[in-house]
């Protein structure tokens, strides 16, 4: 019996492929009872703080409804509103909201800052999103993969664009750790950090996933079961890599010929929000100094793949609800 009440949920690496797979079984467990109307409000009387650093639509909203769902309360913290950083220490504010809540969100930069965070609360403390790694979104694309899949084992998932960052590498550890075969395809240069590559070929060496880094897109999408993208700058970096990320990246785009060239009955992923059209400011702008109309990938592509991309964000929804329910409670059966 997997228990992971009291745990933090930082990063992926901290968890083993059997709790990853009951966090995603309680996810698909907590979607069909939602879908029924069934109340699952178990943790009534319970109350939680969300840390909001960068902006977010999906992972706050996921966090309020899933926590509303649980019979939860909740308190936004806005990247402006609070004293954390600029007049409060994160150790102090730790020790403050481990007083009041029963479990804290922190959505910001360094890990470093939600591991200090966690370190000092004396309650489950999640990760929604570091520079580093981005734990929940990673539960809810092996979701995805596996509602459309069936499974997770022995299937491909292709990653384009920069490899190095939260995605890339959260992608890498939960594909090595579940067996998914991971491919990233970019120029060498934004290739994840090599003793992360190390460590997950190590889990993927147990899993039977195989790792594979390479230039060639056409070799890299060849036959996978997914293909994934993310935003070429994320955000925290300056707009001045603009430039730079156009340069190397475009030609990394996803494109229907990228998708034609995947297994017949292939999905497109992107964490999202993405840039395929040019109804964003940003977007706007991009056109305006560099006449790109999309960029990471084309419109014809996010729209002609928009279930499983639609269920993805959906499903961010259900895993989150997971984390939080087994993290303050181990009285969830699994129906
Ligand atoms: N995928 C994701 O984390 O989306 P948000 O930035 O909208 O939360
Ligand atoms: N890499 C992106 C992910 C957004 C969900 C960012 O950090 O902005």
């Amino acid at each position: 019996m997997i228990s992971l009440k009291g745990r933090d949920f930082l990063t992926l690496k901290d968890f083993t492929p059997e709790e990853i797979t009951y966090l995603i079984d309680l996810a698909a467990y907590f979607k069909k009872l939602k879908r029924e109307h069934v109340l699952h409000d178990r943790l009534r009387g319970r109350n939680v703080a969300l840390i909001f650093e960068k902006t977010s639509t999906r992972t706050r909203c996921s966090f309020e409804v899933a926590a509303h769902d649980l019979g939860m309360g909740t308190t936004y913290l806005d990247p402006k509103s609070s004293q954390i950083g600029k007049k409060e220490s994160i150790e102090d504010t730790a020790k403050v909201l481990g007083r009041m809540f029963d479990g804290i969100e922190y959505r910001g930069f360094g890990q470093s800052i939600v591991e200090d965070l966690a370190a000092h609360a004396d309650v489950p403390v999640w990760n929604g999103l570091t520079n580093e790694y981005h734990p929940t979104q990673i539960l809810a694309d092996m979701l995805t993969i596996r509602e459309y899949m069936g499974s997770l084992q022995g299937r491909t998932l292709a990653y384009m664009g920069d490899a190095r960052y939260n995605m890339g590498n959260s992608l890498m550890i939960g594909c090595a750790k579940l067996g998914v075969n991971f491919h990233v395809i970019s120029p060498a240069k934004y290739f994840p950090d090599e003793d992360l590559v190390h460590q997950c070929r190590e889990w993927a060496g147990h899993s039977g996933a195989e790792i594979v880094l390479t230039e060639d897109v056409m070799e890299g999408s060849k036959g996978v079961d997914a293909v994934y993208t993310d935003v070429w700058v994320s955000m925290g970096e300056p707009d001045s890599i603009w430039e730079e990320r156009i340069e190397d990246l475009t030609s990394y785009r996803v494109t229907m010929d990228v998708m034609k060239n995947a297994a017949k009955d292939a999905i497109f992923m992107h964490c999202l929000p993405s840039f395929h059209d040019l109804d964003t400011e940003i977007g706007r702008e991009i056109n305006q100094k560099f006449g790109l109309t999309c960029m990471e990938v084309t419109d014809e592509v996010f729209r002609a793949y928009d279930k499983p991309l639609f269920d993805e964000a959906e499903n961010r929804m259900h895993t989150i609800k997971a984390v939080m329910a087994a993290t303050l409670s181990d009285e969830w059966k699994i129906d």
